[in-house]
């Protein structure tokens, strides 16, 4: 039996989520980021990493790039988490691009990618992201509209709000990579 480890980064709580939900289903340890060290990555033959998107970047990304030598033998699976609704094609597209500026190419051919979708509540954010998040409502608000993307309308439709777009069954893809 293979030997599997869920580390995550959440700030607000929706990859804590799923991290909890894919450690269940396969019966393993789940660590926050902050609480695992890299050497006990030798413990583990699959590694999945889970990370919110944070402006195009993923929460806590450098735990794998930067200990790629202690990981490239072994099954590494990332997911994100984030707002932007990752059924539609232009979405992913767009988290993709952003990865490939932060992830080399000979890590991403070697690690299984899944984008699964969080949630967002305008009222627990901290101050810089209320003014992050208010920058760019400010921006798409001075886009002509019918040069919004799906991820621009999705954005403005919860500005303010508390969305929660959390599924359990969206880990299954994610469960049955696992080798
Ligand atoms: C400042 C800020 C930037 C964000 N940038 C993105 C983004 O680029 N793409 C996306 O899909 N979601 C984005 N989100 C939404 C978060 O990814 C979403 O709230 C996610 O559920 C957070 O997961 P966590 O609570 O586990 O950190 C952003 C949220 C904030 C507050």
């Amino acid at each position: 039996m293979k030997k599997a480890v869920v580390v995550y980064e959440s700030k607000y709580g929706s990859t804590r989520q799923y991290a909890s939900w894919i450690a269940a289903a396969l019966s393993c340890p789940v660590y926050e980021r902050k609480n695992f060290h890299p050497a006990d990555f030798a413990l583990y033959d699959v590694i999945i990493y889970g990370g919110g998107l944070y402006a195009g970047g993923i929460s806590g990304i450098k735990l794998l790039t930067h200990n790629w030598e202690l990981l490239k033998n072994k099954q590494v699976i990332l997911f994100t988490c984030g707002l932007a609704d990752p059924t539609n094609p232009d979405n992913v597209s767009h988290i993709r691009e952003a990865m490939a500026k932060m992830i080399s190419p000979e890590i991403l051919q070697s690690i299984t990618v899944f984008h699964l979708r969080g949630g967002i509540d305008y009222s627990r954010l901290s101050l810089l992201h209320r003014m992050m998040m208010a920058m760019l409502h400010k921006m798409l608000l001075k886009k002509e509209p019918g040069d919004l993307t799906s991820e621009d309308r999705g954005l403005l439709a919860s500005y303010g709000k508390s969305v929660d777009f959390s599924d359990q069954k969206s880990i299954a893809p994610l469960i049955e990579s696992v080798l």
